[in-house]
Parts: C-alpha cells; sequence; structure tokens
C-alpha cells in the first residue's frame, strides 16, 4: 500500500507564530497544509480568513488545501483562491447549489474538493463525481481540533473508494478529524490516500514535527 500524503492541520498550530510553523512543518515532511476556515455560522468556531492565507503563501511552496467551513461560500470563493489556495474543498450543506460552486472553483483553476460530515451519506456525490478532484470524509463534527475519531466513517472511506475507482479518474480521497498513527492505518486500509492531522502533528512542539508525521505516514 502506497504511503498516504500528510497534510497538518494548522488548526493545532500556534497561531502568533503561523508562518514559522508553516515551515516548520514544511521542512518535517508535511504532503500540503491544512488550512481550516471557520465563520462562527456553518460551524460553532471562527478561525481565519483570505488575509492569513495571503500572509502565510510566501512562507511554503507546499499546495494549500484549503477546508471551508463558512456559508456562503460562493462570494468568497475568488478571496480565497487569489489569497494562495491550490485546492478549495467546500461542504454541499453551506450552500444551495453545489454543483456550481464546485463549477465556480474550477473556473478559477483550482482543484476542487467536496466534503461529507460525519451524518452525510455518500448519496450527496451522486451527480459531482466528474468535477471533484477530491473528496474529504470527515471523521468527527466539523468545528474544532482534537476531538475522537467516529469509526463509522471507515465504511464510508471504503464505499467512496469503489466509486472513485469506478470513475478511472484520479480523485483524492482525504480524512479528517481524530487522525493519529493508529486510525491512520484504518484510514489507509478502507482506502484514503491523503491524511489531515492537527494534534498529532503539532503535539510535542517543533522537534516532533518530523517524526509525528513519519508516524501519520506509517513510517514509525
Ligand atoms: C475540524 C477540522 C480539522 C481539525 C482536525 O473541523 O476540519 O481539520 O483541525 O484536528 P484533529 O486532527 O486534531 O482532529
Ligand atoms: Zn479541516
Amino acid at each position: 500500500m502506497a504511503p498516504p500524503l500528510i497534510s497538518p492541520s494548522i488548526l493545532s498550530a500556534d497561531f502568533a507564530r503561523l508562518g514559522e510553523e508553516v515551515r516548520a512543518v514544511d521542512a518535517a515532511g508535511a504532503d500540503w497544509i491544512h488550512i481550516d476556515v471557520m465563520d462562527g455560522h456553518y460551524v460553532p468556531n471562527i478561525t481565519i480568513g483570505p488575509a492569513v492565507i495571503k500572509a502565510l503563501r510566501p512562507h511554503t511552496q507546499k499546495p494549500f488545501d484549503v477546508h471551508l467551513m463558512i456559508a456562503p461560500v460562493d462570494p468568497f470563493l475568488e478571496a480565497f483562491a487569489d489569497a494562495g489556495a491550490d485546492i478549495i474543498t467546500v461542504h454541499p450543506e453551506a450552500g444551495p447549489h453545489i454543483h456550481r460552486t464546485l463549477q465556480a472553483i474550477k473556473s478559477l483553476g483550482k482543484k476542487a474538493g467536496v466534503v461529507l460530515n460525519p451524518g452525510t451519506p455518500v448519496e450527496a456525490l451522486d451527480n459531482v463525481m466528474d468535477l471533484v478532484d477530491l473528496i474529504l470524509v470527515m471523521s468527527v463534527n466539523p468545528g474544532f481540533g482534537g476531538q475522537s475519531f467516529i469509526p463509522t466513517q471507515l465504511a464510508k472511506i471504503a464505499a467512496i473508494r469503489s466509486r472513485i475507482e469506478g470513475t478511472g479518474r484520479a480523485i483524492h480521497l482525504q480524512v479528517d478529524g481524530g487522525v493519529d498513527p493508529d486510525t491512520a492505518r484504518d484510514c489507509v486500509s478502507a482506502g484514503a490516500d491523503v491524511l489531515v492531522a492537527g494534534s498529532a502533528t503539532f503535539r510535542g512542539g517543533p522537534e516532533r514535527y518530523a517524526a509525528n508525521i513519519a508516524a501519520l505516514r506509517g513510517e514509525q
């Protein structure tokens, strides 16, 4: 089995030193940088917006994997694209027209992702498989880092993996929430190829980042 890509969620980083933290996880082997955008409306927490993403952009060349938990989302897509997002991932529940939102992301020249909450069925993907570059399975309810992995999502990951095989397209299958070295192994066995990890990347401070990322990849 190929090792998964690791996308550290900077939600668990030191927000007073974000640029330094991004450089540190880049140097420690992160494949992508996962950026959680929350609005206090679609999810019960508030984080950062395009200005912070723009300020972080010069700190790494790694892809910015931007997870938007905001409603409405459409009016802000261009701002996130301009700020330096490479992949923009959206929740179907956050807007009235998921198909149109994904089309808009593609027309901005960015990779488009769709994300399913723990209670959202796989059928939400039915009519958008041709538009997505990434499918994200939430293994916690969105809003906070440090929550426990919800094991029922493993069957969803496996079901989506077979759907992806059916398309013949290269669509990434990502998991976000409660991913640690143990749950990472289960996610990869179920078919995930990109893992988001906040607490499990940043725990122990900068001198642990490389070992934490290697452990998530299954290297230790
Ligand atoms: C939760 C966010 C996650 C979060 C993951 O809404 O989407 O990206 O940072 O944190 P951990 O890895 O600590 O569960
Ligand atoms: Zn996220």
